[in-house]
Formats: C-alpha cells, structure tokens, sequence
C-alpha cells in the first residue's frame, strides 16, 4: 500500500507546482541515481521509510537526500490509517511535500480531517475519458492540487478521432492537445515517455490555448459520468 510513486518523485518539483517545473525537476533527478543503479522496491521503501522514517535508507538508495512529493499509493486500509507516518515523514525533512493518489471525495476529506497537514495533491487517473469533474471540484474546495497519470490514456488516446482533429485544427501534435487540456482544466500532468524526441514535443504546450469549442469536444469524451470517484474499480 505504501510506496514511493517514482513517476512522481521524478517528475514533480514541487507538489503543486506548475509544470514546466515537472519536466525540469526529473531532468535533475535522473542522474542523481548512480550508473546502473534501479531505483529501490516498493517494499524496501515501505519498510524504510513508513515503518521507521528517520532512518532515510530509501532515499540514500534513492541518491537523495529529500524526496519532492511522498504519496500514499491507494487507501487500502483506510484513507486515513498512513496518514501521521506521512506527515512524520515530512516533519523530519525527508519530504517537502506529502499527498495521496486515487483517493475519492469522500476518501479525500477524511484524511484532511483526520491529519493537521492536508494532502498537497491528490494523483488520479485524469484525461478526457476520465474526466472526474466532481472529483475535481472537491479537490478545487479542499485546495488539493490535482494530478492527472495516464493523461495520454497510456498512449491510447493520442489517436482518438476528437483528439486528432483538434490537433488537426490547432497545428499540434494530439498528445499536445491531451495535455494542454489537463492544463486548461488547472491539473499538475504527468505524462511519461522513454523517448526523449517525445519528452520534449510534451513539454511544448505553454504556447497555444485551445479554444472554448476545443475544450468542450475534449470534454464531452467523459465515461465516468463526472464522478467524484478516483477509480472505476479498485485493484487492491
Ligand atoms: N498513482 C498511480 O496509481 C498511477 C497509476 C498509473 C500510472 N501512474 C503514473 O503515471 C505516469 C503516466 O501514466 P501512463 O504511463 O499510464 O500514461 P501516459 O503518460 O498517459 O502515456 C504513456 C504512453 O504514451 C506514449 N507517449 C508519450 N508521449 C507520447 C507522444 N508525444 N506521442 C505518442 N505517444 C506518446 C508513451 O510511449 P513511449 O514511452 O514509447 O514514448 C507511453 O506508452 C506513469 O509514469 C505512471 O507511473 C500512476
């Protein structure tokens, strides 16, 4: 349950900062790990970092002597049970920034009324087919920032009809149009991408708006419903 969420650590400089800062921070980032070095398990971080924080094996694994943005992966057991480890965790410097991933509306307002420091974010699974707009807003209510993964639908999406003949009509490319929308929409988007051509044509979308009508297409791909659930179906 508890895990480090390496995309995010990699990619976030700050847990609600803006995204040009994503892409900057995991360009820092990588290196620091030593050559030929795998980043830790899952489970060794578990150990290390929840059971007994102060003793920072994970992040001397890590290469690091602070991790940006901690996360609780999923709230198996309880949205709130993590929670004082977390804030532990932060309070002796080994996070700048602590939050939750699929946490739902109702999961998300428990840890905040349980703890005394709120979830800086709040990662879900975020794109146009996924656009869980009263998740969003309680996120907006809660000042929880929201991060969308797979806001390329894990690549899926960049060949929807909608999104390509937005990216037709705007001269950009379609995975462009998938994250200026999760922009437009104030997300934090966490793409990834083993190409570097491609983690480059991703960061290229602070130039362009899309329109009211681009928006609204985009939009109106939504299979949840406007849910203010994290997940359709849980996999713990
Ligand atoms: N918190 C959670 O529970 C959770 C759950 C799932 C995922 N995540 C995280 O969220 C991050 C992103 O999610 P994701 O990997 O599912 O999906 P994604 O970013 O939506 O899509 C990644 C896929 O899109 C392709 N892609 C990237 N840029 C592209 C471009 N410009 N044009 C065409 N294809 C492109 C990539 O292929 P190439 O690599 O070949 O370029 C890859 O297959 C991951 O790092 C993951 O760790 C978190």
């Amino acid at each position: 349950m508890w895990s480090w969420c390496k995309t995010s650590t990699e990619y976030s400089g700050r847990a609600v900062g803006n995204e040009a800062e994503t892409l900057t921070a995991r360009a820092v980032r990588i290196p620091l790990l030593q050559e030929g070095e795998k980043p830790t398990p899952r489970s060794s971080i578990r150990g290390a970092t929840i059971r007994s924080p102060g003793r920072e094996d994970s992040l001397r694994r890590l290469g690091l002597k602070q991790i940006d943005l901690y996360l609780v992966h999923w709230p198996e057991g309880g949205p709130t049970w993590a929670w004082a480890g977390m804030e532990r965790a932060q309070e002796l410097g080994l996070a700048r920034s602590i939050g939750v991933s699929n946490y739902d509306a109702t999961e998300l307002e428990a840890v905040i009324a349980a703890g005394t420091v709120p979830p800086a974010v709040n990662q879900v699974l975020f794109n146009p087919e996924h656009r869980r707009r009263a998740l969003l807003d309680a996120c907006g209510r809660f000042d929880v920032a929201v991060e969308a993964y797979s806001p390329l639908g894990t690549g899926r999406y960049v060949d929807d009809t909608t999104v390509v003949r937005i990216a037709r009509r705007t001269g950009r490319t379609p995975a462009q149009v998938l994250l200026r929308w999760g922009l437009q929409h104030g997300l934090v988007v966490v793409a990834k991408s083993t190409h570097r051509d491609r983690i480059h044509e991703n960061a290229q979308i602070h130039d362009f708006t899309l329109s009211a009508e681009d928006m609204a297409e985009l939009d109106a791909l939504d299979r949840t419903g406007g849910t203010d659930r994290a997940l359709e179906t849980t996999w713990w």
